[in-house]
């Protein structure tokens, strides 16, 4: 069967979304598949050549895997002419300068999320993209996820009715690091790296609510930084000055009301590390990364409030497992195979830089809401 070669450069390798999600869990996956077929027959084989800081730390992932290209020289990379994709996993502080040597050099280029730490430097990259006519995505995993997945599905079967509101949970207990390790890295929690939940998260909960429910028309939002001394990757003590948690509220068209409590100091309480609880006049559901379960409008108890009892009814086991109905690949491989297909083939895709601007639109304008204490409408970008 014919091949047909894609270089890929991969900066931000070493780091623990670029390593695991996309060079292990998406890029080799395709190779260990004998590579992605195309609709002429042909198999699209990408060959990554891994980008970094560390020789040292690039030499031994590119050994581990049975790789051989390997550079910590970017612009050497974007030279070469079988490179055709740049790829960003970076620190987002970091990828506004690598995103724009890419595009320079005629790259297509696929990135993590934030674009960008803030609106304008975002648009300026969207726009930039689509003058040099390259092709242009952004990562937005949890669409391709199980539990997204089965939600949206609802939403598209209309099993919900009118859809009324969106109660969303998000977070875990990041570790301090002194007694027991922090298991993300330290940079998330330093204002001046990049770091900070809003920049993280609102650019998710935008896209979640945006293709599942709606246009985003306004945001309000509390953000806080609970916890402020962390220790780092070396164990020393250092000032967290990024926000920690925000508690948003998103108002989506059509009058649905999403409130979403992103935090990295909860303790978890619930089945999944986040939970979507959705209400409709006909139905709710409730969605995780994997699971949805559902109740319909013809099975909804009536609990009577009566604080001198204990619960009759037990809850949780009122709800119905929607079922998977298909297989769900992993989410980040997944997309990475649509990109590649708008890549070579031009199939559609509608993830773009202008998507993940919107994402960035949704996280600056939570911060202001924040900061100056009101609610902010969503201007069409
Ligand atoms: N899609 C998702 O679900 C998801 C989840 C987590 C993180 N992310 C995004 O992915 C990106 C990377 O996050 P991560 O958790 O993998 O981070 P990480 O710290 O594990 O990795 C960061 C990578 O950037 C590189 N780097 C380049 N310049 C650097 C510098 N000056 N300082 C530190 N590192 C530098 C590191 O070598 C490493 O390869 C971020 O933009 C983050 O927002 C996305």
């Amino acid at each position: 069967m014919a091949r047909r070669t894609i270089g890929i450069a991969l900066n931000g390798v070493t780091g623990r979304m670029g390593y695991r999600q996309h060079l292990v869990r998406s890029l080799l996956a395709i190779r260990e598949q004998g590579g992605l077929p195309l609709r002429d027959g042909t198999r699209l084989w990408p060959e990554p050549v891994l980008v970094g800081r560390s020789e040292a730390k690039l030499r031994e992932i590119a050994d581990r895997h049975g790789l051989t290209d390997w550079t910590t020289d970017l612009t050497a990379a974007l030279a070469r002419p079988d490179v055709e994709v740049y790829f960003d996993s970076q620190v987002t502080a970091q990828r506004e300068k690598a995103l724009r040597a890419a595009i320079d050099a005629g790259k297509h280029i696929y990135t993590e999320k934030p674009i960008a730490e803030d609106l304008a430097t975002a648009v300026d990259m969207a726009r930039l993209a689509d003058a040099a006519g390259i092709k242009h995505g952004v990562v937005q995993d949890k669409l391709f996820l199980p539990g997204l997945r089965k939600l949206a599905r609802l939403v598209e079967g209309g099993f919900f009715g009118r859809i009324l509101s969106v109660r969303g949970e998000f977070g875990y207990w990041v570790f301090e690091g002194d007694w027991q390790a922090a298991q993300r890295p330290s940079w998330n929690y330093r204002a001046a790296d990049g770091g900070g939940i809003t920049v993280d998260m609102f650019p998710h909960w935008h896209y979640v609510l945006e293709q599942i429910f709606g246009t985003v028309k306004a945001v309000t939002a509390h953000v806080t930084n609970h916890i402020d001394r962390r220790w780092d990757e070396a164990g020393v003590g250092y000032d967290a000055t990024a926000d920690d948690a925000a508690y948003g509220i998103f108002e989506i068209e059509g009058g649905i009301v999403a409130q979403i409590n992103s935090s990295w100091a909860v303790r978890v309480y619930r089945d999944e590390l986040v939970e979507f609880q959705v209400d409709g006049t006909e139905g709710s559901a409730v969605a995780g990364l994997r699971n949805c379960r559902v109740q319909h409008r013809a099975t909804t108890p009536k609990p009577v409030w009566n604080p001198d009892l204990p619960a009759t009814e037990d809850f949780r086991s009122q709800w119905q497992v929607v079922p998977d109905n298909e297989e769900f690949d992993n989410g980040f491989k997944a997309q990475w195979e649509l990109f590649l297909r708008h890549v070579v083939e031009d199939a559609p895709y509608t993830w773009d830089l202008w998507a993940g601007a919107r994402g960035v639109q949704l996280a600056e304008l939570g911060l202001r809401s924040a900061r100056e204490g009101r609610r902010m409408e969503i201007p069409e970008l």
